[in-house]
């Protein structure tokens, strides 16, 4: 076997992981999902949820990887309880499916790229999300980012991961700083930021059942639990670091960036009069497209807008597929560049009928946030939390100076908290596909 890479810094480490969790989620998706769902009301459940369940989740994936320095099938076996490696499995399979659609949507930005420049949308964003969502220009550009992601993964931890993402993560934060100063220039900056951070609970009330899953399954998303990727990227930790200390950072950032991109878009879209949060997958494309063909200086911008989208979303696409590839380096003993490229292909060949046709990214939003995520969340905690609690106990305050206090409030939190909550969001998400598929009614279910 091979010696093991491993990080060369801890910065190095943190930038990994922010890159993985800042990503399509915080840029697309957070705020419009914030803007359907009651503005600042949805922002709180949203808070909360990325503070108390996801960051001692985190701390949860941290202590697989870096107790058993393997990936997060062979982790259990080495940890001594090989019955539970269908967990981690679990969590491959979800990053394999993830990556599918990741890329499609990852493609649709490099079009965006282009198409700010050569002010392609200018006239008709519709019409140009039309061209660029689906079809033969969806599938080659959808092949091109994914020909990027291999490539950063086959270069390996140090020379792939960390290098682009200790470039990628300080311009993403730079850029929307910039962005975000430079929307608060504009006519539409109060009526933006007035519709996201006043909180209208009425909303949030009238539908707590949708949106107390939609909040838990956005925060796991985000910070990118759920899918065992942060027990691969804690795999390669040295075991001085703190796990408590660098989870924060990774948690704070990632949400400042979710944070700073509310900032960017709000404005953006109530100068030229749009509705957030209205209309499907497209629309928030749609939406910051017009807004870029209608203000002055809208190329460059748009340019620099999709650019950090891009760096988000390819600093995630990483490590979507670092995970599998870990597994099968590691457990078939193959040479990584192969197979980052055999498995990036078959991912590829996954995603094409999401190129051609996007309504089965309507489907995968729905089965990975209300199912996949909760349940894989929730093996791993009572796996941290009960199977394998004096060890976990050991290894969140391994390098750490917070003390036993904090490692024991963790466990207990972990063995109930996270439990209690995830079965509770899992009942709620499982209710709402059910209702969606036109199985269970509504009215009988809400009252
Ligand atoms: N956290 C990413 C986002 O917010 C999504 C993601 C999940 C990426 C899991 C990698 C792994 O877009």
């Amino acid at each position: 076997m091979p010696e093991r890479e491993t990080w060369t810094s801890r910065i190095g480490f943190i930038f990994a992981a922010v890159g993985s969790a800042v990503g399509l989620g915080n840029i697309w998706s957070f705020p419009f999902q914030t803007g359907a769902n009651g503005g600042a009301a949805f922002l709180v459940v949203y808070l909360l949820a990325v503070l108390l369940i996801g960051f001692p989740t985190m701390l949860g994936e941290f202590v697989i990887g870096r107790e058993s320095k393997r990936n997060p099938v062979g982790a259990f076996a080495e940890l001594g309880h090989g019955n539970w490696s269908a967990a981690g499995g679990l969590g491959v399979v979800t990053t394999v499916v993830t990556l599918a659609f990741y890329s499609v949507v990852g493609g649709w930005v490099l079009s965006y790229i282009v198409g700010s420049a050569t002010g392609a949308y200018f006239g008709d964003a519709g019409a140009f999300f039309g061209s660029v969502s689906a079809g033969q220009t969806a599938v080659l550009t959808h092949a091109a980012f994914m020909a990027i992601t291999i490539g950063v993964v086959a270069a390996g931890i140090e020379e792939g991961i960390e290098r682009a993402t200790k470039f990628m993560i300080p311009a993403i934060i730079v850029l929307l700083v910039a962005l975000g100063i430079w929307g608060s220039t504009l006519d539409g900056a109060a009526a933006g930021y007035e519709y996201y951070l006043s909180p209208d609970f009425g909303v949030l009330a009238s539908n707590f059942a949708s949106i107390v899953p939609s909040a838990v399954g956005q925060a796991f998303f985000t910070l990118s639990l759920g899918f065992s990727v942060m027990v691969v990227y804690a795999s390669y930790l040295g075991s001085d670091d703190s796990l408590p200390a660098d989870g924060g950072a990774i948690v704070v950032i990632n949400t400042l960036v979710a944070l700073l991109a509310g900032f960017v878009v709000f404005p953006l879209l109530f100068s030229i009069g749009a509705e957030p949060g209205t209309g499907g997958v497209g629309a928030a494309f749609v939406g910051l497209a017009s807004a870029f063909g209608e203000i002055p200086g809208g190329e460059i911008i748009g340019v620099l807008f999709f650019v950090v989208l891009l760096f988000a979303a390819l600093s995630s696409s990483i490590s979507l597929l670092e995970t599998p590839t870990s597994y099968i380096v590691e457990t078939y003993d193959f040479d990584r560049r192969r197979v980052a490229i055999a498995l990036g292909a078959g991912i590829f060949a996954f995603g094409v009928p999401t190129a051609l046709n996007t309504n089965t990214l309507g489907w995968y939003n729905d089965v990975v946030f209300n199912l996949l995520l909760p349940i894989v969340v929730l093996l791993f905690a009572i796996f941290v939390g009960w199977v394998n609690a004096d060890d976990s106990y050991a290894e969140v305050g391994r390098g750490s100076s917070l003390g036993d206090t904090f490692s024991t409030v963790w466990l207990w939190w972990v063995r109930i908290v996270i439990p209690v909550a995830v079965i509770f969001t899992l009942v709620l998400g499982v209710q709402d596909l059910l209702i969606k598929g036109g199985v269970l009614d509504a009215a009988i279910i809400l009252g």
